[in-house]
């Protein structure tokens, strides 16, 4: 998987009219699916966020799900408003492709505020970090993707800049060296990980704003996402038929977005002038590997290993890294939480468990111990 490291700077602004800029340092370059593995969807990775402005809810309204959060963040904000301060900074965990980066988007666009946009390993010296802050000006939000990945220098200097709003810099080396204190302009950080266990204690408790877990969505949320998302792209499905993408969208919107196209992709070619219907859809989704779970050739791989391989676990991510192929990151960012959320494994402190429903699902026996 490819962290989008790529990007490195967006700069938003609201009316008249949105200005957008993007600065590539690198060309964000998209996986393919290169042979030998058969059935294997790659998921939308986080490089392809680029790609979700085109679906990204602009207004609160269009934003689905995710009500408590939703409140807590409309209240937090109003409140600022009342009292003439710059909002506390917030950051936002949960797997890849639930909102965490719209939600910032969202945020800027209500309090028509700037927002810059940069990533945890983007921010590679202090000096990065530096000429960002200090680049900032007043009321201005910085968002912060994959936080988790900031090493511990620029964790040390980022702590009084968001505390106090200072940035202590260290000129020359040795003796001789010294610091030097600037002030900088109040700011919001908004910060996004999947992977909030890697955060520091000291890092996670300065998010004096709120601290706020995604969580996958119901069907219908997401049934709802692709009417909306498929007002936008011009096309019209059968009610059944989104509740039928639904199913299989991995209670992530960003999976349902990316799978509304191919059914569109699939619809356009095979049946053009008719109406997209569920067996269509499922025609579609089982044409390029997305079973009745919304698992894909990857997953079932994975439950493979653990059953065939490991007689169902207990195993530990490096051996079942090793068994799939797959990096462990991407297996405990991307495939496993859906796993675990939809009962197919189970993870204990020895290591990954296949449950009943992984046996069934690949139609093998369990054995009786
Ligand atoms: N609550 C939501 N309502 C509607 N669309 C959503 C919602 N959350 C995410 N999306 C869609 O999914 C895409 C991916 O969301 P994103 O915010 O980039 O996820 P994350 O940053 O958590 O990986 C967005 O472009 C948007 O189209
Ligand atoms: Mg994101």
């Amino acid at each position: 998987m490819v962290g989008i490291g790529a990007i490195s700077l967006v700069v938003e602004r609201r009316s008249p009219k949105p200005l957008v800029r993007v600065r590539f340092l690198h060309r964000p370059h998209m996986e393919l699916n290169t042979g030998n593995n058969e059935n294997k969807v790659i998921p939308p990775s986080a490089s392809q966020s680029f790609l979700d402005s085109e679906l990204r809810p602009k207004i609160w309204d269009d934003y689905i799900g995710q009500e408590s959060i939703k409140n807590n963040l409309k209240i937090l904000l109003l409140a600022a408003k009342k009292r003439g301060h710059i909002p506390e900074h917030i950051l936002f965990y949960g797997p890849p492709g639930l909102g965490k980066t719209t939600l910032a988007h969202l945020i800027a666009h209500e309090t028509g505020r700037v927002l810059k946009i940069t990533s945890g390993p983007a921010i590679e010296r202090v000096a990065d970090l530096a000429s960002i802050l200090t680049n900032l000006q007043v009321g201005d939000i910085l968002f912060i993707d994959e936080i988790h990945r900031l090493n511990k220098m620029i964790e040390e200097v980022l702590y009084p800049a968001l505390e106090s709003g200072v940035l202590h810099i260290v000129i020359g080396k040795g003796p001789s060296a010294r610091t030097v204190e600037l002030n900088l302009s109040g700011f919001t950080l908004i910060a996004a990980t999947t992977r909030i266990s890697l955060m520091s204690a000291p890092l996670r408790s300065r998010f004096s704003g709120g601290v706020h877990h995604l969580e996958f969505y119901s069907d219908t949320e997401i049934a709802k996402i692709l009417q909306n998302s498929a007002g936008k792209l011009g096309i019209d499905l059968e009610s059944d038929a989104y509740l039928e993408i639904a199913k299989r969208s991995r209670k992530t919107p960003r999976t349902a977005n990316y799978l509304l196209k191919r059914v569109r992709d699939y619809a356009e070619i095979t049946h053009p002038d008719m109406p997209i219907t569920s067996s269509i859809v499922r025609e579609a989704l089982d044409m390029i590997g997305i079973d009745q779970y919304g698992l894909s050739g990857t997953d079932r791989k994975l439950l493979d290993v653990l059953i065939n391989n490991f007689k169902g676990g207990p195993v530990g991510i490096k051996t079942l890294s090793a068994g799939t192929g797959e990096e462990e990151s991407t297996i405990e960012d991307v495939i496993e939480p859906y796993l675990i959320q939809t009962g197919f494994i189970e993870k204990t402190m020895r290591g990954r468990i296949a449950l009943d429903k992984a046996y069934e699902h690949l139609g093998i026996e369990k054995p009786i111990n």
